[in-house]
């Protein structure tokens, strides 16, 4: 018999998520895996058995070093995964939040100097340091909502030096933090001040100095451009992207946030992983995006927070035969939070995704949207052991039960990493 270093028992309903390790699409978003009165046990990081419980006790069992968790008849998912995300930034932006509840919009702001370039000023001037222990705090708090990898972005430098900053920051995070983290170059987050009046030579300076030395330096995996009227064009986000891609760099896209501009379109020509926001999206855009395997993520909160009230066409999406994450979009200026779980009461509230749809699309898709699926995002043999023991005993109170933590016990490679007492 094996001896388990973490074993839980009495699970009500184990929500494996289980099957092929790739993105669900259209139907196949409806499908949890449930297993009833289930257990899960990990070893050395990994799942070595999940079932029934009477199935899981016959293969493993429990000795002195093994931390014993009993689900109390509760539900147990996979951690979550959020695939989109600017987690590190120097300072909060709540002056611009109340100008937009009484007005202004985002557009505007940017162009008065605030939005991306205000957090650009910032985070030039903190401290790696600095940065790094804010970001360690952002991601602590995603942590106990159960959030358990994370993709995160740089895009607030715009310079060599200032991306390189960041990139660093994220990968001593990645490093440090018990949170598996994503590393993305957005250095096409926004045009710098240096560079307002000559866009196309930021544009080569991009292709030509900065991701190179971004890939030289091995610190991202994926390269973003904010695709949009009065950023970058759809000729300009092409560029970025096929020269990070000769550099080893996989495609993201901010696409279609703000107007129908062709970045849903672009993101199927380029076979990016993911095209992200999608509100103004256009039929064939979305069309392309699901033939071609191009996951959605949706970032209902940012909309939300925008003050805006049309929605990312989920329902339009799932249709199509797409696959569709979830992501809370975390950042000073769009969409200030750390919780996945209020996105996934959004996710249904607005968009109407079911609570199953809203479950496949927090782990297993948004894993999928990251280049993770076949470590994290379902709970399999030999996948890492990251759950969520959850304070409901019906998984379809994930999303219904809203503003609240539920997340009792979150675990990450088989250990206890946030616990909340009255869980577990
Ligand atoms: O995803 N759209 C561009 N980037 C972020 C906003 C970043 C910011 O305002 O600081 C977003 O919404
Ligand atoms: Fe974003």
């Amino acid at each position: 018999m094996l001896e388990a270093d973490l074993l839980v028992t009495d699970i009500g309903q184990l929500v494996t998520v289980r099957g092929a390790d790739a993105p669900r699409t259209g139907g196949a978003m409806s499908e949890l895996g449930i297993v009833e009165s289930g257990a899960i046990a990990a070893l050395g990081g990994r799942i070595v058995a999940l079932g029934s419980e009477s199935e899981v006790l016959d293969t493993v069992s429990a000795g002195p070093g093994t931390a014993e968790l009993d689900a109390g008849g509760r539900v147990v998912t996979p951690g979550l995964v959020d695939p989109h995300t600017h987690a590190v930034f120097a300072r909060t932006r709540e002056n611009e939040f109340a100008m937009r509840v009484e007005g202004r919009s985002y557009e505007d702001i940017a162009e008065a100097g605030g939005g991306i370039r205000s957090s650009v000023r910032s985070v030039r001037q903190m401290s790696e340091d600095e940065l790094f222990s804010r970001g360690a705090a952002t991601l602590d708090r995603m942590m106990e909502f159960g959030t358990t990898t994370v993709e995160v972005k740089s895009g607030y430098g715009l310079s060599l030096e200032a991306e390189l900053k960041m990139l660093r920051v994220i990968a001593r995070l990645s490093e440090l933090h018990a949170l598996d983290v994503v590393p993305t170059f957005l250095g096409a987050h926004e045009f710098p001040d240096e560079y307002r009046e000559d866009r196309d030579g930021y544009v080569s300076e991009l292709t030509r100095r900065m991701i190179p030395a971004v890939a030289r330096a091995k610190l991202a995996r994926f390269c973003d451009v904010f695709c949009e009227r009065g950023v970058f064009s759809v000729e300009q986000s092409r560029a970025v992207l096929l020269a990070a891609q000769e550099h080893g760099m996989a495609s993201k896209l901010h696409a279609d946030e703000l107007s129908a501009f062709g970045g849903a379109e672009l993101a199927a020509e380029l076979s990016a992983v993911s095209a992200d926001h999608l509100i103004c999206a256009s039929d064939e855009g979305l069309k392309a995006m699901a033939d071609g395997g191009v996951v959605a993520v949706l970032l209902p909160g940012t909309t939300l927070s925008l003050g805006k009230r049309e929605f990312a066409r989920a329902r339009f999406i799932i249709e199509a035969g797409g696959a569709i994450a979830l992501a809370t979009d975390c950042n000073p200026g769009s969409s200030m939070t750390e919780s996945m779980q209020i996105i996934m009461a959004l996710a249904s509230m607005v968009m109407r995704m079911t609570p199953e749809e809203v479950l496949v699309a927090a782990t297993i898709n948004a894993a999928s949207a990251v280049g993770m699926e076949r470590s994290v995002g379902s709970l399999a043999v030999g996948k890492l052991c990251d759950l969520v023991l959850w304070e409901v005993d019906d998984y379809r109170a994930i999303p219904y039960h809203y503003g609240v933590n539920l997340a009792a016990s979150v675990v990450k490679r088989g250990t206890v990493v946030s616990t909340r007492g009255h869980g577990a």
